[in-house]
């Protein structure tokens, strides 16, 4: 095999250092003599820097700590705390916990940022109680095959990152670590891969064990559309957050990257930020309504506050479109205090009056329903009869999208995430207009929402810009 220049210079980059190896196995060494020490059960090493598969400057060690199935979920949780802690502070590290399944603990220990997570000590995926139980298994399975493809999968995370879409968590909905494993062990090199990718069809399968038996079978079970069985647990999808949305813009990546290959397809795009003055200026040459709600964040993981505020999103959304409030685009931010769920509206305001049809004039009953109701109106015109129909005007419930997301009541009578709704029913939230939805925790996503295209397109523009 030959490596391109490009891929030279990104694995230059990209590449641990065998001391930085060593220095990552002895850390997660001494964590897992602490881990034996303190609790009394067994610990391993998991993740990309177990598998000497982690894409320099970003290090985290995920020691798992394996504690007999026979204890309840309460136990684990508490004794996996307690465990974590006592390690924390025999290398005098800090540390703050996280909820995911579970509460974990992430800390800083002499410099490595470190996952210390328990699980149960299973004999195989079938036993597995919790989610994270089958993280053990990834390891034990790739580590005896990944070695002579190390570059290779650090290529493809690279490129996966460049192209910005990598990552399993919620809002990206890309290519997770493991992932980009599997799928360099099933097709052996990374240009291969790539060749292969930028052919991608929806419904794609990968089955490394070849646990079914042909792409049929395979997708009468799975649905998404990349389909790698997880060779530690057939029924399982390691593809299955990957959203159509990403599955669709690697492909549009790789068959760009594979007509013109550059390097600038391994390098993030930098994220742009947006002022006060830019965002006004942006505003009044759109000409549409910006609106947002915002609110405190909820004390959870990002892939638990996510789907909630999206959620929340749609339910605001549906409610906007339902008054004749038109969104023209929505999209939420999750900041360390404040979460932002954003609206930009074509139509923001609307007249006081609203048209409402009535029954036909002959169907009796419901017509003297309806003339008894708005008899006495005197506002508006109507009743009238136009051809077989009764038809009024009547008051308008809301006349601008602000005093709708306003109406506390009516916001939270829609099905809303939990945790979203508990710190909105506790501690409010506000409704922002304009240029007021601007702040410095959201200058990032402000100017991301505006620049959106997708992340092959940035890539041909940079290519062009260097070219001319
Ligand atoms: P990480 O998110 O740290 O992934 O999860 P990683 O493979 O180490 O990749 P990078 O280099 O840090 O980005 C650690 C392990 O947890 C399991 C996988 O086994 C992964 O290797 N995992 C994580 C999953 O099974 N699914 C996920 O969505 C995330
Ligand atoms: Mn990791």
């Amino acid at each position: 095999m030959t490596r391109s220049s490009i891929e030279q210079e990104v694995l230059g980059r990209v590449l641990p250092t065998d001391a930085e190896r060593s220095a990552a196995q002895e850390m997660g060494n001494k964590l897992i003599a602490a881990v034996n020490e303190v609790a009394g059960v067994p610990a391993m090493m998991t993740g990309s820097v177990a598998r000497g598969t982690w894409v320099r400057g970003d290090k985290d060690i995920d020691i798992f700590m394996l504690f007999p199935p026979e204890i309840s979920r309460e136990e684990l949780q508490e004794k996996g705390l307690a465990a974590a802690y006592a390690v924390v502070e025999k290398f005098s590290g800090t540390s703050e916990e996280k909820y995911a399944e579970h509460p974990y603990l992430n800390a800083v220990i002499e410099g490595f940022d470190v996952d210390l997570v328990p699980c149960y000590h299973v004999g195989s995926t079938a036993e597995m109680k919790c989610a994270v139980d089958r993280t053990p298994f990834h390891t034990r399975y790739l580590l005896p095959k990944i070695g002579s493809l190390r570059e290779d999968v650090l290529l493809l995370k690279q490129f996966a990152k460049g192209g910005g879409v990598y990552g399993s968590d919620h809002m990206t909905g890309g290519f997770s670590g493991y992932l980009c494993e599997l799928l360099i062990l099933a097709y052996g090199e990374f240009s291969q891969f790539m060749q292969a990718a930028s052919e991608f069809r929806y419904g794609e399968v990968v089955d490394i064990e070849k646990y079914y038996a042909d792409t049929k079978e395979t997708r009468k079970k799975f649905s998404e559309p990349l389909i790698v069985i997880d060779p530690t647990d057939k029924d399982r999808n390691v593809a299955a957050a990957l959203t159509p949305t990403r599955f669709a813009e690697f492909m549009e990546l790789a068959r760009d990257y594979c007509a013109s290959p550059s390097p600038l397809y391994f390098v993030a795009d930098p994220p742009t930020q947006m002022g006060k003055t830019e965002f006004a200026a942006v505003l009044q040459m759109r000409g549409t309504s910006m609106l947002a709600v915002r609110m405190k964040t909820p004390a959870y993981v990002a892939d638990t506050v996510v789907p909630q505020l999206r959620k929340t999103m749609e339910s605001m959304k549906a409610m906007l479109i339902a008054e004749d409030f038109q969104v023209h685009r929505a999209e939420v931010s999750m900041g360390a205090e404040t979460c932002l769920i954003l609206f930009e509206l074509i139509i923001a305001r609307l007249p006081a009056i609203v048209l409402r049809s009535g029954p036909p004039v002959w169907n009796h009953e419901n017509a003297d329903r309806f003339v008894e109701k708005y008899l006495m109106q005197e506002e508006f015109a109507g009743p009238w009869i136009d051809e077989d129909r009764y038809y009024t005007e009547v008051r308008r419930n809301y006349t601008s999208a602000e005093s709708l997301l306003s109406d506390k009541q009516k916001v939270l009578s829609g099905s809303l995430g939990r945790h979203v709704r508990q710190v909105m029913e506790e501690d409010g939230y506000e409704v922002l207009e304009g240029v007021d939805v601007w702040s410095v925790e959201f200058s990032f996503f402000l100017s991301a929402f505006f620049a959106r295209s997708s992340h092959a397109i940035r890539k041909l523009r940079g290519i062009k810009a260097e070219q001319q």
